[in-house]
């Protein structure tokens, strides 16, 4: 049977880099894995006053039945401040919630920053992987995948440097390989 990939970007830009990755790696996968891009800018902040019938926004139970339904994540975002966009960290606290209800854990998970920046977006790499340990998100660990100076890597018509797209593949196989064994 098709495995998903549930894809998060973190950035919300309409000609973001991170998109451009994202679609890289949804392409990527190999034959018997779906990629399904998951939305997370509707999403109301996170508050637990809303948790009762009637008042749990819409976009909320999509959201939640969206990762629910998914085998793996993937997790491609921007370095905000050498943390996470807030956007991406209200969707992991709004799938981890109500409390003995989170969708998140077991599914076997792939982080990946990307940035304009030499550092490839390690702190947002990192800051991300201590809330996926205590999702229950088993991440990939090598490759680790710090994607820097990416205006370099992609064209102007968002086309990624073969050498790039090796990388991608490379981790791409690693993930397969992390997800067969998780989930045999
Ligand atoms: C940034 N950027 C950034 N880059 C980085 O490497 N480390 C950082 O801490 C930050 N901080 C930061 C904060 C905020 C609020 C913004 C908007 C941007 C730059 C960021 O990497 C750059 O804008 C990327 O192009 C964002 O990714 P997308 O939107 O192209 O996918």
């Amino acid at each position: 049977m098709t495995k998903t990939i549930g894809i998060l970007v973190g950035s919300l830009r309409k000609d973001s880099y991170n998109k451009i990755v994202a679609k890289q790696f949804a392409e990527l996968l190999p034959e018997g894995f779906d990629a399904k891009f998951i939305k997370i800018d509707d999403l109301p902040f996170y508050n637990e006053d809303l948790e009762v019938e009637g008042s749990v926004p819409e976009a909320w139970t999509r959201f939640r039945k969206d990762i629910s339904e998914v085998d793996g994540l993937y997790f491609v975002t921007p370095e905000y401040n050498r943390s996470i966009p807030a956007a991406l960290k209200n969707a992991l606290d709004v799938g981890s919630r109500p409390m003995g209800s989170s969708v998140w854990g077991g599914k076997p998970g792939l982080v990946v920053t990307v940035s304009p920046g030499g550092p490839g977006g390690f702190g947002a790499n990192h800051i991300l992987r201590q809330s996926l340990v205590f999702l229950d998100v088993p991440t990939l660990q090598q490759p680790e995948a710090y994607i820097g100076g990416i205006m370099n890597l992609v064209d102007n018509d968002g086309h990624i440097a073969d050498g790039t797209v090796d990388f991608f593949k490379l981790i791409t196989d690693k993930y397969i390989e992390f997800f067969n064994k998780l989930t045999k």
